[in-house]
């Protein structure tokens, strides 16, 4: 079992450590993002800490100019428009574009050894992180980033061959630092039918899972609004697929496949309700996920920020 609070801010204790200012500060500054971290495991008990840094950090650290304004989520000051745009994002060179992501890891790693807790780095997918450099924000028709994939394959090709090495080189810097799991945050991947899915994502995104994979950690594929894309997920080369509220979790099981370990999928929206109705949703969850192993016990997104911290307890 763990939360991820990404959507949520939901915990006193956060607020009150984070600040004001740009989030991208407050990931810079690995004793903070190592305390921010371990808040949850204190609080709540979760058998896994989820590394507080953010999908746009690898990009940012490039100097793509990429913000994150608060109640909006990341912004790019001059989008992703031609080929030429592609120079802007060199391959990642962890140790010296983000030192303070490994340091964290290493902090978080070392407060966490010997107790059970894992300890989840991640890395945005491909296809999430290139639309936000082409859409320039958050977006709810993902046009842009459609236009290029459709009219302009090969540059799209680039761009996330790109993506993916900055990805993959991000999380096996943080595996080496001490994560034991990794997650791939596809979280908009949902608005792609499964023939787009398969042809213009899928191949980059299980490049980033090869490339972890291959130091032994697990890894997980996350994605929202997916119901239709499970069956391709989980032939990415992840041991993990999440899954969102929408599909329920035996139905989910079957369209992943055998093999492949579930993670869900209770609503975030049950979580704002009355203690019995979470605890209703929790015991549907489980016993749609059934006697077989491989199931971790997730939300389908993140705590949304208005959530009670208590009716998680
Ligand atoms: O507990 C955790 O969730 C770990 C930390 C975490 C953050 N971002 C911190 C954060 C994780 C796992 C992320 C990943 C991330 N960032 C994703 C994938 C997960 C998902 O929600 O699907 C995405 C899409 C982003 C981009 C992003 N960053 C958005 C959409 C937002 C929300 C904007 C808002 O304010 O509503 C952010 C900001 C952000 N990242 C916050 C946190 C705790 C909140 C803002 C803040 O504290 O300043």
């Amino acid at each position: 079992v763990w939360f991820m609070r990404q959507a949520g801010r939901s915990l006193p204790e956060y607020r009150a450590a984070r600040g004001t200012g740009s989030i991208l500060d407050a990931i810079a500054d690995p004793e903070l993002a190592a305390e921010i971290t371990l808040q949850p495991v204190r609080r709540y008990g979760v058998d896994a800490a989820v590394l507080f840094s953010d999908i746009v950090v690898p990009v940012h650290a490039v100097g793509f100019g990429v913000d994150v304004e608060q109640g909006r989520g990341p912004v790019v000051a001059a989008p992703f428009r031609s080929p030429d745009d592609l120079r802007r994002l060199r391959p990642l060179e962890p140790a010296t574009d983000v030192p303070y992501v490994t340091d964290a890891v290493r902090l978080v790693a070392r407060e966490l050894e010997g107790s059970d807790v894992a300890l989840i780095g991640f890395a945005g997918a491909p296809f999430t992180v290139a639309s936000y450099l082409v859409e320039g924000g958050p977006s709810r028709t993902f046009a842009k980033v459609k236009t290029l994939m459709h009219a302009e394959p090969l540059v799209w090709g680039d761009l996330v061959d790109r993506l993916a090495e900055m990805a993959a080189a991000f999380l096996r810097a943080q595996v080496r630092a001490g994560a034991s799991v990794v997650q791939l945050f596809d979280s908009w991947a949902g608005c792609l039918s499964p023939a787009e899915y398969e042809r213009f994502v899928l191949p980059s995104t299980c490049r980033v899972l090869d490339a972890v994979g291959e130091l032994g950690v697990p890894t997980i594929l996350f994605g929202v609004g997916t119901g239709e894309l499970l069956a391709l997920m989980g032939t990415s080369g992840a041991q993990v697929v999440g899954v969102d509220w929408r599909v329920p979790l035996d139905e989910a099981r079957r369209r992943v496949g055998p093999g492949c370990a579930v993670q869900g999928n209770l609503d975030p929206g049950l979580c704002l309700g009355p203690f019995e109705v979470v605890a209703e949703g929790a015991r549907d969850v489980l016993a749609r996920a059934g006697s077989e192993p491989g199931h971790i016990f997730n939300l389908g997104h993140g705590v949304l920020p208005e959530t009670d911290p208590g009716i998680l307890s």
